[in-house]
């Protein structure tokens, strides 16, 4: 076999070991195998550039980095749904359905899932274009990001399939991915989101597509549109889609009466809570393409439609209470302390009041009755007050101005919802938290320290600061209850161990707010050393890729206050790693600092990826637009058109592949 069938023949068996997996969750080898022939595909690749093709499943990774997204206008225009939350306004929409059509009918019942809604088209077989909903009239072309979701199929499977068609359906983030990325942005002291919802839409425009790849996003399809398709009901278009390898829900069913219509409805206002997907509803379709068309559209959505919403569970109880929570980056966040209820199946006690501006709106008074949600959040939150409820009033609960453990005056910024407590030294919640931050499985992952121990060094004085850990005496524990001698030893031999973690989590350890694993890995690979990061200014951080002035002004303040550097002058005393490793620092250059460089079209010697590292590992950036501020382009064949017509109106010069390699070789300009 030719090294060219070869990748076919890869492509083919690596196409449907995805869907296997990803669609099916039926695989039939193992990951290690899968791992092995995606590896033998990428290298054949890179060997054959020539072979280059965009649907390869190599190309899921996301290495085609674009920034910004071109807005792309719908063939379709992407309507939404008539909304209704009682089944009394779904018999109504059954009964004009049936007095228009004045025939049998049937009706396709669906999940209402709920995420950021896509347009897929497909074109010969492939997928060419991703975009959002945006407007409904043009949204944002968010290809790359969407082929690096597992279940969507780069090539169709099967045959059968439209020259060209479109196929809509629901970008979706698991709620098992949801839960471990907020954990994480937690421990980073960034954002929280506040359902899949959002975690999916942010994700879909991160502009790094391999940092998409990591969030695991899934996608559901429900609507297919074009000029020939496969059958005349919806129902049985799906089923050829998912024959295509689509991802298509197993929960739908066809309905030929309204009592049909409202056994779905019960069966999954319980069963949804079992799916590993958020939903918000049904989705009621009439099922004849023919149906459909006669029945039309409104200005904003089809007649023949109509989304049934879940209501999302209430409780009514009484707020006893309002106090303070102080994180790790000192935010401050009230929390009602409720009358216990139950809702969704849980006891609620407590629930988040987010800020000072919602205690305002909804002029909150202790001994107020008030309304506990739980919808698509994991937090139950306060959604309003029964004021008619209000016998005698209590007092008005105002937002506490100085902080609740350390009496310092709270401080707000300009623009920020969020109050927070600037006594980062002597605030003990937040002294705490740090801690616990550095030694997570994450950061230092220092293992043998959980919370509680954290809390009992805390307490007991031993420690006042990540610093202190590395001073940590056996004797020391003499006088604390509980931890036996064995304990002890792993305990001091684990933060001897710590030695070891490598510079890029030693920096996410520290706890910089917004400097998350993948930003420290980036400050890391971009400027080696530790002395480099503290003494940058804001422009030199945000000459790093993917780091704007939110995060350079965060690091450049940090290391602004001189506490923090003592930090850093006793952690590197204590023998902590505050540069990159050698094999890493290997091939480092500044022959191409200040340069910025984007990468286009295919390559002979080496990968994108490792083009990309180049530039890195020798001082420049690469980029993803040409622009004026564009020092050149590293431009292999085929370069993309409106790239090459870019460059040759603001005259930005073209290397080729082996006058670049001779330029980092020293041998060339
Ligand atoms: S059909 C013309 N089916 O709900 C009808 N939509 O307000 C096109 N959605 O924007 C939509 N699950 O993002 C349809 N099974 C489903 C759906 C669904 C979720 C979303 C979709 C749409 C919105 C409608």
């Amino acid at each position: 076999m030719t090294p060219q069938e070869r990748i076919l023949q890869l492509r083919k068996q690596l196409h449907e070991h995805n869907h296997n997996y990803y669609v099916l969750s039926a695989p039939t080898i193992s990951d290690f195998k899968f791992d092995a022939l995606l590896r033998e595909l990428q290298e054949l690749e890179d060997a054959h550039p020539e072979m280059f093709d965009p649907s390869s499943p190599t190309q899921r990774v996301g290495s085609d980095i674009a920034k910004g997204f071109k807005q792309v206008a719908h063939k379709y225009p992407m309507l939404s749904l008539g909304n209704t939350y009682s089944k009394s306004e779904v018999a109504d929409f059954y009964e004009r359905v049936k007095r228009a059509l004045n025939e049998e009918f049937e009706i396709c019942c669906e999940l209402k899932f709920d995420g950021s809604s896509i347009s897929l088209t497909y074109r010969d077989g492939k997928l060419v274009q991703a975009v959002t909903r945006g407007d409904g009239e043009k949204g944002d072309d968010v290809t790359a990001n969407v082929k690096t979701i597992r279940s969507v199929p780069l090539v169709l499977k099967g045959s059968g399939w439209p020259a060209e068609f479109e196929i809509r359906g629901e970008i979706l983030m698991p709620w098992k991915v949801f839960e471990e990325l907020n954990a994480e942005r937690e421990r980073a002291g960034e954002p929280l989101f506040a359902n899949p919802r959002n975690a999916a839409s942010g994700t879909l425009k991160l502009m790094d597509p391999a940092e998409v790849a990591k969030r695991k996003l899934d996608a559901y399809l429900y609507f297919m549109l074009g000029e020939e398709l496969p059958a005349t009901g919806h129902y049985e278009n799906l089923e050829a889609a998912r024959e295509w390898g689509f991802k298509i829900s197993d929960t739908t069913r066809k309905c030929r009466t309204l009592d049909e219509v409202f056994a779905f409805i019960d069966h999954f206002d319980t069963a949804r809570k079992e799916l590993p997907v958020a939903t918000d509803g049904i989705v009621l379709k009439v099922n004849s393409l023919r149906q459909q068309k006669n029945l039309g559209y409104t200005a904003k959505s089809p007649r023949w439609a109509i989304a049934y919403k879940f209501q999302a569970e209430r409780a009514l109880t009484r707020l006893n209470e309002v106090t303070y929570q102080v994180g790790r980056t000192g935010v401050v966040t009230p929390v009602a302390n409720l009358d216990a209820v139950l809702l969704s199946g849980t006891i609620v006690k407590r629930a988040s009041l987010h800020n000072a501006d919602i205690i305002e709106k909804f002029d909150l008074h202790i001994g107020d009755m008030v309304y506990v949600e739980k919808g698509g959040e994991i937090i139950p939150k306060i959604t309003g007050v029964d004021t008619d409820a209000r016998l005698l009033l209590g007092n008005k609960v105002k937002f506490i101005t100085k902080c609740p453990v350390c009496g310092t005056p709270l401080v707000r910024n300009e623009g920020e919802a969020a109050h927070y407590c600037p006594n980062e030294r002597g605030c003990a919640p937040q002294m705490r938290a740090r801690i616990e931050h550095f030694v997570s499985r994450e950061a230092m992952n220092i293992e043998t320290i959980g919370p509680e121990t954290v809390e009992m060094l805390f307490n007991y004085g031993l420690i006042k600061d990540i610093t202190d850990l590395y001073r940590l005496q056996e004797e020391d524990f003499l006088l604390l209850p509980r931890l036996g001698a064995k304990s002890v030893d792993n305990l001091l031999a684990a933060v001897k161990q710590s030695c070891n973690v490598p510079f890029e989590r030693v920096l996410f350890a520290l706890g910089i707010r917004h400097v998350g694993a993948t930003v420290a890995k980036r400050l890391v690979r971009a400027f080696g050393n530790i002395d480099a990061i503290m003494n940058a200014s804001v422009s030199d951080l945000m000459a790093v890729d993917d780091i704007g002035e939110r995060i350079a002004a965060s690091v450049n303040g940090f290391f602004a206050t001189p506490h923090n550097r003592e930090i850093v002058e006793k952690l590197r005393a204590a023998g902590l790693k505050f540069e990159i490793e050698e094999e890493v620092l290997q091939g480092r250059t500044d022959i191409l600092a200040g340069k910025s460089i984007v990468i286009s079209g295919v390559f002979t010697h080496h990968s994108r990826d490792e083009y990309k590292d180049m530039i890195e590992r020798n001082g420049g950036k690469s980029v993803g637009s040409v622009s004026k501020a564009t020092s050149f382009i590293l431009a292999g064949d085929n370069m993309g058109p409106s790239k090459l017509e870019k460059a040759n109106k603001l005259n930005i010069r073209l290397v080729t592949e082996d006058e670049f390699l001779q330029m980092l070789a020293g041998t060339g300009e």
